[in-house]
């Protein structure tokens, strides 16, 4: 779907909105409407209107919607990734300041945090449900079901999408969470035992019963997201995609165009790569830390493909920006239903990445800063053999 019919998309969505709201015709439209009208606040800060945000912070001050028609779901620009605050991003900031963080980011108008079950396991969800306690009307948690766990740990040969599973992993992440709806329920991988129109089903019901708002679907291939999208309107597709990984461009993203699903971008900064500051010397701990199975992480390909990161910090020399302000603005400014949810421990960079979401490039800018990093070749795949088998192509 093109921009000018997505609009039209999103006033329908007004419409509906405010008749079911006097109707009571849609369970969750109450929730959905309040956490609007919180980040409105955010929003409103730059005139000076609200308290909320000071007018020089650092904050995102614009929505965007991703998916259309009743499956829309209007949210922060830019969300925030919660796996590293505990989980396989190195050293983490202990729970309090993790937490202070989280609060930070809704203050600054964050209304969109993306956790898993498969994230610690479970104790990503944990540490989400204490820091977002007393905030449930103001932001959306999404979460995802799909890996496959028995007794807390992960069969990394198997893959569990059945009904069953998927309605485990459901009530469980709302308990961890302490919500009574998830934001979004992503399918993380694709399971080749089930088919995803039994997944589909399966979130519809769920959307039903009030218990999810929103259908995600994580690196599906563009078949797979047309036949999900046909029985229950798919929200959002969550892949990943930088200026280091642009595959989506094939033929995930001109689907979710003609469809008029959002996307969201993961790992928006290449895992911290396209911020600059990690180096062939960098240190991943050893027991925290997934950089160090991926083949673009060896030392030799951190080294070759510092040059990509060199072309990032040129372009934003001149016009001050950082390398990671560079990564994201890019991503954002592709298409205005992108909402990266970029992952950090410190808040100096959450405030430096939600600067990123009020830069424009010019078409020219685009193309430029595009030809410069597509001239260096990537050195190394972005995941390890088994990983890769995950994914569909
Ligand atoms: N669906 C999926 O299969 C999937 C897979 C992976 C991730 N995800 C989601 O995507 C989120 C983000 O992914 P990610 O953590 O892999 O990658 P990311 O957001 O690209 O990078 C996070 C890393 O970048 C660093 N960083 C953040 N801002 C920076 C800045 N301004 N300058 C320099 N470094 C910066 C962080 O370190 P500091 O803490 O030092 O800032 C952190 O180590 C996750 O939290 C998760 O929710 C989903």
């Amino acid at each position: 779907m093109r921009k000018e019919n997505r609009n039209d998309c999103d006033m329908n969505r007004r419409g509906f909105l405010k008749t079911a709201a006097v109707t009571g015709a849609a369970l969750c439209v109450p929730t959905v409407l309040s956490k609007t009208m919180a980040t409105e606040k955010a929003a409103n800060s730059s005139s000076g209107t609200s308290v909320t945000v000071g007018s020089g912070m650092a904050a995102i001050r614009n929505h965007r919607t991703l998916g259309s028609g009743r499956a829309s779901m209007e949210v922060s620009a830019m969300g925030f990734g919660c796996m590293g605050l505990n989980y396989h991003r190195s050293q983490h900031p202990d729970k309090k300041q993790a937490i202070a963080l989280v609060h930070e980011a809704v203050e600054r108008g964050v209304t969109l945090f993306d956790t898993a079950e498969s994230y610690g396991p479970y104790k990503n969800e944990l540490l989400m449900g204490e820091a977002l306690k007393g905030y449930g009307d103001r932001v959306f948690v999404t979460s995802k079901f799909g890996h496959k766990f028995v007794n807390g740990v992960q069969v990394k040969s198997e893959e569990d999408s059945s009904p069953a599973n998927i309605r485990k992993v459901c009530e469980e992440s709302l308990r961890r969470l302490g919500v009574e709806t998830l934001g979004m329920f992503y399918q993380h991988r694709a399971d080749p035992d089930m088919p995803v129109e039994v997944v589909a089903e399966t979130v519809r019901e769920l959307i039903r019963e009030g218990k999810v708002l929103h259908f995600g679907l994580c690196e599906v291939n563009a078949d797979t997201i047309r036949r999900a999208h046909a029985i229950q309107p798919v929200t959002a597709v969550q892949s990943e995609y930088h200026l280091m990984h642009r595959t989506p461009e094939e033929s995930v993203l001109p689907l979710c165009a003609e469809l008029g699903i959002g996307f969201v971008p993961y790992s928006p900064i290449n895992r911290g790569f396209l911020g600059g500051a990690i180096t062939e010397y960098t240190q991943f701990d050893a027991t925290n830390d997934n950089r160090q199975t991926l083949p673009r992480f060896t030392p030799e390909a951190i080294r070759a493909n510092l040059r990509i990161v060199e072309v990032l910090h040129a372009f934003g020399r001149t016009r001050g920006y950082t390398a990671a302000q560079v990564a994201l603005a890019w991503l954002m400014n592709k298409h205005p239903w992108i909402v990266p949810i970029p992952g950090t421990t410190k808040l100096s960079h959450l405030e430096e990445n939600l600067r990123a979401a009020d830069i424009h490039f010019t078409a020219e800018e685009m193309r430029n800063l595009e030809e410069a990093v597509a001239a260096i070749p990537v050195t190394g795949s972005r995941y390890n053999a088994e990983q890769e088998a995950k994914v569909q192509k």
